[in-house]
């Protein structure tokens, strides 16, 4: 039987008994398993050779229903919870003893979301508990935008991929917490902060690091692709001469891209949704390119680029320790 398709049943019933399903998502593709079975959960993970310091993302259908494991939400995770769930925006929120520390990694806090994607929603609302879901990558690799992604390398670890085409937004939901009641993205994400303070006003952005306990698994280095990846302005881009030993990953398409023997662009138009959609993909294609570095294209810093930006930035750090803040 094929590890890939779109059997919501059998998915359900795989969960049901404690193994692990890749789900897809509006942002990247998920590793899910019963959040509430100590046991499948701990399997996810050994599969993504995950540290347990790094908590998981519980994800449901509903605000309502996430109400049964969440102790309490503030008035300003409501509001963003009802003006963009179904979508890429995650809340850290007091957790019920439901909910175990392993999920959570200790903190008192359980990221909670509702993802944006048909089958998985109907998935969600087919089962009697949350999944737990993290990236389907490898621990510090660049996350999957397909199926075939999560195949190629987690296929052995995993009975089954529900397969529901390429990720329409392409990189992780943002991520908001309340810290001392005060709003704060400690992630971005796909879900620009822009938006976010037009419905709430004003939020705090703290980014995480690995000296960060809020976000312990916000590591410096993440995302990373096999290659050393450079990030450079476009200026610094555009001046580069074309060599057969860098692959060169532009954002726009600058007037002289043929002349490049290995170069993609994220956006011929500059689009900030059609780069994000393709960032991912575009990373691993270039890490399999007969090249022996990438230089990446530092986006605008606003919107979606700044997200794009923080994770091209994980992906240049070698050594979690290499890179001050
Ligand atoms: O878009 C997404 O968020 C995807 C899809 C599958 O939903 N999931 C995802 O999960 O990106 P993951 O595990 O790759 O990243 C979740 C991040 C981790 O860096 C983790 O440290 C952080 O969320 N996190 C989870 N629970 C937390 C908590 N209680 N406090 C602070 N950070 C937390
Ligand atoms: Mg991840």
């Amino acid at each position: 039987m094929s590890i890939t398709g779109t059997d919501i049943e059998r998915a359900r019933q795989l969960l049901g008994r404690g193994k692990l399903v890749a789900i897809p998502t509006e942002t990247v593709y998920g590793l899910a398993a019963n959040a509430l079975d100590t046991k499948a959960v701990l399997s996810i993970f050994e599969a993504k050779n995950r540290p347990t310091f790094d908590p998981l993302i519980v994800h449901s259908y509903s605000l309502e229903a996430i109400r049964d494991f969440v102790a309490e939400i503030p008035e300003q995770a409501v509001l963003l919870a009802e003006k963009f769930w179904p979508g890429p925006l995650t809340l850290l929120l007091e957790k019920k003893a439901l909910i175990s520390d392993l999920v959570t990694s200790g903190l008192s806090t359980v990221a909670v979301r509702v993802p944006d994607h048909p089958l998985t929603l109907q998935l969600l609302r087919s089962l009697s508990f949350p999944l737990a879901a993290p990236s389907a990558n490898p621990f510090g690799y660049i996350s999957p935008t397909t199926a075939q992604h999560v195949v190629d390398q987690l296929g052995s670890k995993i009975e089954y991929v529900l397969d529901g085409g390429p990720a329409r937004v392409g990189i992780e939901s943002t991520i908001v917490g309340f810290p001392a009641g005060v709003p704060t993205v400690v992630r971005l994400g796909g879900l620009q902060v822009e938006d976010i303070e037009a419905v709430i006003g004003e939020v705090k952005t703290t980014l995480h690091s690995s000296s960060n306990p809020m976000a312990p698994g916000m590591l410096k280095s993440h995302y990373a692709p096999r290659l050393p990846l450079h990030l450079l302005d476009r200026e610094e881009m555009e001046s580069a001469k074309p060599t057969d030993a860098t692959g060169f990953l532009f954002f726009q398409k600058p007037a002289h891209f043929d002349t490049y023997p290995q170069a993609r662009c994220l956006s011929e138009t500059g689009d900030f949704r059609e780069a994000a959609f393709r960032l991912f993909a575009s990373l691993r294609e270039m890490d399999q390119l007969p090249v022996r570095e990438i230089w990446a294209e530092k986006l605008p810093d606003r919107g979606l680029g700044r997200a794009i930006n923080d994770r091209l930035l994980r992906a240049s750090v070698r050594n979690a320790d290499s890179i001050h803040e």
